[in-house]
């Protein structure tokens, strides 16, 4: 039945302009992140801001239970830093009947007591940028938006509650739907970092978004590499093929001299 209904509303959604048809003005901002167009790539201290905004806030109600917590060397830190850091976590190990400290080759938890998503996927799994008119152009130039819509959902707040069914729901522009059941969970000016970056709201929903797009999609850099050495290929034996067919063809070819 549920499945069902969110069929119809994505065909919905589909076919009338994506979140605009949901009611109130969906609105996704377009933000500039560093891994972006074809030479982009991670900015491993805006990674790390990130993943400072995910522990000290989002991890108390969403889980990353599809990254393994070694992956964090990625962001630049030594393999005692990320020892460190997975004991803050604790796993249910079957064996002990009991939980014990993480260790790198587990995966952040999963953490599903406030009714939230996990967050491994979202950057992959949402879309900031739909139509025009339902035709996805918009996706073309702009890119699917997934940390842009994130983004946005950190910074879309208006401030406006209202009670429905027992929950409290906050109004929220880049939401389908303009009303959502999440608190703002950000301020500005949650965290400090150690870097000295600007903490005011807009630049850690950014932060925050970058990082969540690199937990779906941490082999990004990797694969556009082999998609380059793929095309480079590609010309190489375009141009080899170009020159065995002209040389083939040539005595064939040849205008009668006489
Ligand atoms: C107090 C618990 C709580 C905290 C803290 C929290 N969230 Fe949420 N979050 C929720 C709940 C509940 C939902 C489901 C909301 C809904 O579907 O109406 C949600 C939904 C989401 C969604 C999915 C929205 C969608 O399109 O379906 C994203 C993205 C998200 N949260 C990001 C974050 C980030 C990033 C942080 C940290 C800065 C954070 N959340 C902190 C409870 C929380």
């Amino acid at each position: 039945m549920f499945k069902k209904l969110t069929l119809a509303a994505f065909v919905a959604l589909g076919l009338t302009g994506g979140a605009h048809a949901a009611g109130g003005e969906a609105h996704v901002e377009d933000f500039a992140f560093s891994f972006e167009g074809p030479f982009g790539t991670w900015d491993q201290n805006q990674l790390q801001r990130g993943l400072k905004i995910y522990t000290e806030v989002c991890s108390a109600c969403h889980g990353l239970r599809y990254v393994p917590l070694r992956d964090l060397e990625a962001l630049g830190y030594s393999e005692e830093q990320v020892i460190a850091y997975s004991a803050n976590f604790e796993v249910f190990e079957a064996e002990l009947d009991d939980f014990r400290p993480a260790i790198p080759t587990d995966h952040f938890p999963s953490v599903t007591s406030a009714g939230a998503p996990d967050l491994s996927m979202m950057a992959k799994a949402r879309a900031g940028f739909h139509g025009p008119y339902g035709l996805g152009i918009n996706q073309m130039f702009k890119g699917m938006g997934g940390p842009e819509y994130i983004a946005s959902l950190l910074t879309g707040y208006t401030g406006e509650e209202k009670e429905e069914a027992g929950s409290i729901l906050y109004e929220n522009h880049a939401f389908p739907g303009g009303w959502i059941s999440m608190a703002p969970p950000l301020y500005g000016e949650d965290v400090d970092f150690d870097d000295g970056h600007s903490n005011d709201l807009h630049h850690e929903a950014q932060d925050l978004a970058a990082f969540l797009m690199w937990t779906a999609e941490p082999k990004l850099m990797a694969r556009r590499e082999a998609g380059f050495i793929g095309v480079f290929f590609l010309v190489v034996l375009t141009a080899l093929l170009y020159l065995v067919n002209k040389r083939l063809w040539a005595p064939i070819k040849r205008k009668p001299t006489a």
